[in-house]
């Protein structure tokens, strides 16, 4: 079967990676895709040329997690606030996001089992109705959990999470004093997806953007300055070491 993903660079196994992976890899890493503007602007090109660099990468990476055995991977497309970017170029991101789930059928053969989180109704309705195919039709795979962030904002999120368990409340269901951290968590959109364990940005950028913003809370950060469509695979396997490294006490000694 073709696989139109891989190009040639990207056909490497894990082995051609010049790092070594560790032996313990985090149970979620999330990907904020930071950096794409300034990578076409370096290389004398249209901002959405970074978005499409961009997007090939977030193709190659996404299969790479699940090859290495990540088991829950997620990805900052677009935020509540990316719409206050140029029309053109919301346009191109969101044309660059229908052409990606066109083709993610190739997940779906993989057993990789796909969340769309945020909100959709403001999508374009092809969008929406794709997503819910995809979503429906890897329901059950058990390979990777692949959520990708679309119209997402981490406040809009626990806004809509405190509006459905409102709504709970108010008819009777749910005593205001039974609500507890995991009440919140079953609401959110990310409802059974474990916290982030490992948050990536590259870019330089120090900040969570209004990513997952309850899920990070004990999450590690691993910032670098390499731009998105640079962070390659070797860029994750550094990552992931740096991540095994690190001691994590969630608040205990
Ligand atoms: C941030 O970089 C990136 C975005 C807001 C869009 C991310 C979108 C993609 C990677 C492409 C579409 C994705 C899929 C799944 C097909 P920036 O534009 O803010 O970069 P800058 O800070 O250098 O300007």
């Amino acid at each position: 079967m073709a696989l139109p993903f891989f190009t040639k660079k990207n056909s490497q196994t894990q082995t051609d990676s010049a790092i070594a992976l560790p032996e313990v890899l985090p149970q979620h890493v999330g990907f904020i895709m930071d950096g794409n503007g300034r990578w076409a602007n370096k290389c004398g090109m249209p901002r959405k040329f970074g978005h499409k660099e961009g997007a090939k990468n977030f193709k190659d990476l996404s299969l790479y997690c699940r090859d290495i055995g990540l088991r829950n991977a997620s990805f900052y497309v677009f935020s509540t606030e990316n719409w206050k970017r140029p029309q053109d170029e919301v346009d191109a991101i969101m044309d660059l996001f229908w052409d990606y789930l066109c083709e993610a059928d190739q997940y779906l053969e993989r057993r990789v089992r796909m969340v769309f989180v945020g909100d959709r109704s403001r999508l374009q309705d092809r969008l929406q109705k794709r997503m819910q195919e995809l979503e429906e039709d890897s329901k059950d795979f058990e390979k990777m959990n692949l959520i990708l962030a679309i119209n997402y904002g981490g406040r809009d999120e626990i806004r809509h999470a405190t509006q459905c368990i409102a709504q709970q409340v108010q008819a009777g269901k749910l005593d205001p004093s039974a609500i507890t951290e995991q009440t919140i968590s079953d609401n959110l959109y990310t409802a059974g997806l474990p916290d982030v364990d490992l948050l990536i940005r590259p870019s330089g950028e120090l900040r969570l953007s209004n990513y997952l913003i309850w899920q990070c809370a004990y999450a590690e950060y691993y910032f670098t300055d390499v731009l998105w469509p640079d962070f390659n695979r070797n860029e994750l396997n550094k990552a992931l070491v740096d991540y095994a490294q690190r001691g994590r006490r969630f608040g205990g000694i």
